[in-house]
């Protein structure tokens, strides 16, 4: 089994991601491949990225400036697949989910682990903006952005109960599960096969060898 971490991206009061999780979370469960953990930003108020270099403490085992960084980064770290869950805000994922990227700092506890995404919107475009910018930034954080999505257009209307309307998007999300399994098990199997150091140790490396 692998460990799916489902990753709630959006916070507010009578927040529309509420319709969209309960079936998320139910099919990730009944698909028998993950141990399904669910990270509701909700649950997690990450203060506004301040980390630096001084406030990190022991690289090998981070302590950072709040001990809810620490622990959501480790909380992270145990992560072999993420499904991220986000709405479009201004063409991107909303503040509070970038924020909670950013504060996986110097833990690299995203890197070389799989990624999908599920979208949605209360208009016609079904978060599909959202995610493109959502895959960009997933790269920097050295997470593997997988192809297959998600899109849920018109939130508000789409669920009868917790089943869509659109059966397209059952079966959207049953091959992004399906992908997520396949890159998780290639990517542990990968990272236990042994794994480069990060690219900006390497540069740093290099480059103080030259001198
Ligand atoms: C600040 C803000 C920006 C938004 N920007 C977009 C957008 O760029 N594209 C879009 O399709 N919907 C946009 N919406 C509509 C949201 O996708 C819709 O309200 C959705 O329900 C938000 O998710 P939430 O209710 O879980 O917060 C925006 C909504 C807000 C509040």
């Amino acid at each position: 089994m692998l460990a799916l971490k489902i990753i709630i991206g959006r916070t507010r009061d009578g927040r529309a991601a509420d319709l969209v999780t309960p079936w998320v979370i139910d099919r990730a469960e009944r698909h028998g491949s993950f141990e399904v953990d669910v990270l509701d930003l909700r649950d997690w108020p990450l203060p506004m990225f301040a980390e630096t270099m001084h406030t990190v403490g022991n690289f090998a085992d981070p302590t950072y400036s709040d001990p809810i960084v620490r622990t959501w980064n480790q909380r992270i770290k145990e992560g072999e697949a993420f499904l991220f869950v986000t709405p479009e805000y201004n063409h991107s994922v909303p503040g509070v989910l970038k924020n909670a990227i950013d504060n996986v700092f110097v833990s690299f506890a995203f890197r070389n682990k799989p990624a999908a995404f599920v979208g949605y919107s209360g208009g016609v475009a079904g978060g599909v903006r959202a995610i493109e910018h959502l895959a960009q930034i997933a790269v920097e954080a050295e997470v593997v952005p997988l192809r297959n999505t998600v899109l849920v257009s018109k939130v508000q209307t789409f669920f009868n109960e917790n089943t869509p309307r659109d059966p397209l998007s059952d079966v959207s999300l049953g091959i992004v599960l399906d992908d997520l399994t396949w890159w998780g098990n290639a990517l542990q199997q990968a990272r236990a096969a042994g794994e480069l150091r990060p690219g900006s140790a390497r540069l740093r490396a290099a480059m103080a060898a030259q001198t």
